[in-house]
């Protein structure tokens, strides 16, 4: 069982071997990351980076130690600029499931990652990290861009029922033989796919997903809506980099902040367009822009959102006081001789920006690894 997990961690099978070349990428980028003094290295640093490279040079990539793993998410958090969430890096949770050579062992894995960070509501940030890219290329990948996520249905008519943002993954969902029930908030199945198999779905346990059901503190008729939202918004489709080896499977979650349900999913005009039912429920004058109806029923609808996750004892964050933690890290980190790489455009609310702190400091974004990246959506 041991030697089994330490050949798999080593990278999924493989045996075609790339050019040198990229052999040389990956020990430049070993070197920086094992001769970093915040790197937990056990015993000599000189010796450990010798033992990676020999291995690079056999292999393409060399085994990182749980403890060099655990730092590497915790700094590709740190360092991510769009998250705002950062000032909890410390606290990620990392579960070392490079041991996984199942779909199965995947799916259970991403489960149990799912019942760890719902953590009965007092959400925890959790990263899962599963095996690394092989010599050859090969790659677990989980092509769900979220572990839970909304189905979206295209009617014959051309508009959608569900999330308009997944109707490719629904019907990719669909091609491999799943069938759902056609309802605006389906739970999608958790699709993985493993190397040299086909691509494989499984139903999330219903208990596994924790839902947050919305009402409004002062409009009863607001639950008549039948609106809802997940509590866990966990990122499935990254690549996460650490010192050269890449992790394309490897799910991590913090917790939501309420504009991005309130302001984003469930009110962008090519998401759920829920502002023309709530202002006309909340009967503004929406025959002209200038009554602001759009921007009343916004507020109403993230009070809503906000309130509802309380109400469920859900964890949840309001965007004055994430924006303030935010600052509050960047400072911490300015002390500790560190830059924040920010991009500004995904750190500034959509919702009231001029009203926190962040709209009015200056940013710079100078990219720094180990870091999460964009990776093509596996199912296209
Ligand atoms: N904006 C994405 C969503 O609405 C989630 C992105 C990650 N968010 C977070 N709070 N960690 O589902």
């Amino acid at each position: 069982m041991a030697e089994k997990a330490a050949s798999t961690a080593r990278g999924v099978a493989g045996s075609a071997r790339p050019a040198p070349e990229a052999y040389r990428a990956v020990a430049a980028e070993a070197e920086r990351f094992l001769l970093d003094g915040e790197t937990p290295v056990d015993g000599d640093r000189r010796s450990r980076l010798a033992a990676a490279r020999a291995e690079i040079d056999a292999t393409g990539g060399y085994l990182q130690t749980a403890a060099e793993l655990a730092h590497g998410c915790k700094l590709a958090w740190r360092n991510h600029a769009r998250c705002v969430g950062r000032l909890h890096w410390k606290a990620l949770r990392v579960v070392d499931r490079r041991d996984a050579v199942s779909a199965e062992d995947v799916f259970a894995a991403c489960v149990e990652h799912l019942r760890l960070a719902t953590n009965g509501g007092r959400l925890q940030p959790v990263i899962t990290v599963f095996a690394p890219r092989g010599a050859d290329g090969s790659a677990i990948r989980i092509w769900n861009p979220q572990l839970v996520r909304y189905a979206g249905y295209t009617r014959t008519d051309g508009s959608v029922v569900g999330d308009p943002l997944h109707v490719g993954i629904t019907a990719a969902a669909q091609a491999l033989g799943w069938r759902g029930s056609g309802g605006p908030f389906d739970v999608l199945p958790l699709i993985v796919r493993l190397p040299g198999e086909a691509p494989r779905w499984f139903e999330l346990p219903a208990d596994a997903v924790l839902e947050v059901e919305l009402v409004h503190p002062e409009f009863t008729w607001f639950a008549g809506l039948g609106l809802r939202w997940h509590a866990v918004p966990a990122i499935s489709d990254m690549l996460l980099e650490i010192g050269g080896v890449e992790y394309p499977a490897a799910p991590f979650n913090g917790w939501y902040v309420g504009y991005e349900i309130g302001a984003r999913n469930l009110a962008d005009t090519d998401r759920y367009d829920l502002l023309p039912r709530i202002g006309a429920r909340l009967g503004l004058d929406m025959s002209r822009e200038d009554s602001l109806w759009k921007d009343l029923a916004l507020v109403e609808l993230n009070r809503a959102v906000l309130h509802s996750f309380h109400r469920a004892g859900a964890h949840i964050v309001d965007h004055h006081t994430v924006t303030r933690q935010f600052v509050t890290h960047e400072e911490r980190e300015l002390r500790r001789g560190r830059a924040t790489p920010t991009d500004r455009d995904w750190i500034v609310p959509p919702l009231s920006p001029s009203t926190t702190p962040v709209f009015h400091r200056g940013y710079t974004n100078t990219p720094v690894r180990p870091n999460f990246h964009r990776q093509e959506p596996a199912w296209k």
